[in-house]
């Protein structure tokens, strides 16, 4: 799989409200003629318009529009290398058949849109605070015909997900799946919200925007959850799904590179099924 990026052209068309788009699309069919606009504008189109599936691991079969296209580089999320380090535990986690997901920093939906076609049965809720990824993570959840099971909504504070936990029987069976830049240090309080003592919670911890967070998140769920710490690692060519399998070791490290500002550990934490919890008593 090889996905050409035209650069400049393909910026432009992404930086318009969602709803130019299209009349943009016609306004260029009816006022360029040159054959070298054509194509820019045509792979222009083509990269922002067509979706692509993720080629393995747990999302494998999803379809996602590329919505940072690097030039002539499938991305992460394609090849199914993205968070790479997560697949055996999200398995698990599917593999538990929650009865509700929320998922709190949707971006473009991969989590929420992979996780409604793993789990048909359950409810889904996405919090994304940002209008344009939430419109981009709707687009993908019609193309992979889950729109209408999934409950898109915008910023997620403490007292949302507060109402949305409930108490004790109303979080049970609940997974929450939190990557929102640090804000995971406001919303994953117990004290302050009872119903997380009773939810599966898997959360990738920030702390470049919260100093001290590696700590304070466990430490705050260690009465209540098993936690299992989770590192990023270096990719691999074994990582390379096997459609690329003769891709040249260049090009395959580049187009699995994931652009982070820093460590950002992810924790899986399950409520213990023995014990008093804060909210039992
Ligand atoms: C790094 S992205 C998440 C990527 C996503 N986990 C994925 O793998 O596709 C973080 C997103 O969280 C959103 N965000 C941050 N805090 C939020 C909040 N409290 N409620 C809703 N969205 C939030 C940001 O707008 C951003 O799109």
């Amino acid at each position: 799989m090889t996905q050409s990026s035209p650069g400049t052209v393909t910026r432009v068309y992404r930086g318009l409200p969602p709803g130019l788009f299209q009349p943009v699309f016609e306004l260029r069919r009816r006022l360029l003629r040159g054959r070298a606009w054509e194509d820019g504008l045509g792979r222009a189109h083509r990269a922002a318009f067509r979706p692509l599936r993720v080629l393995q691991g747990p999302f494998a079969g999803t379809l996602l529009r590329d919505d940072r296209p690097r030039r002539d580089l499938p991305s992460p999320k394609h090849l199914g290398t993205y968070e790479i380090e997560l697949a055996d535990a999200v398995e698990a986690l599917v593999a538990e058949q929650p009865r509700r997901v929320i998922v709190i920093g949707a971006a473009e939906g991969l989590y929420t849109v992979g996780l409604a076609r793993r789990l048909p049965e359950a409810e889904h809720v996405a919090y994304e605070g940002l209008p344009l990824w939430r419109w981009r993570a709707e687009r993908n959840a019609r193309d992979n015909g889950v729109a209408d099971r999934i409950d898109f909504r915008g910023f997620c504070d403490p007292n949302t997900l507060r109402r949305d936990l409930g108490d004790a029987a109303a979080a049970r069976g609940t997974l929450i799946v939190c990557d929102c830049e640090g804000y995971e240090d406001e919303l994953l309080r117990p004290d302050e919200n009872p119903g997380l003592a009773h939810a599966t919670i898997l959360v990738e911890l920030h702390p470049m925007f919260r100093e001290g967070i590696e700590e304070t998140i466990p430490a705050r769920f260690a009465a209540t959850h098993e936690i299992e710490r989770i590192e990023q690692r270096e990719r691999t060519l074994d990582d390379l799904p096997a459609e690329l399998a003769g891709l040249d070791a260049d090009t395959a490290m580049r187009a699995m590179r994931e652009t982070r500002r820093g460590a950002t550990p992810f924790l899986v934490m399950r409520p213990r099924r023995t014990g008093v919890t804060p909210a039992d008593d």
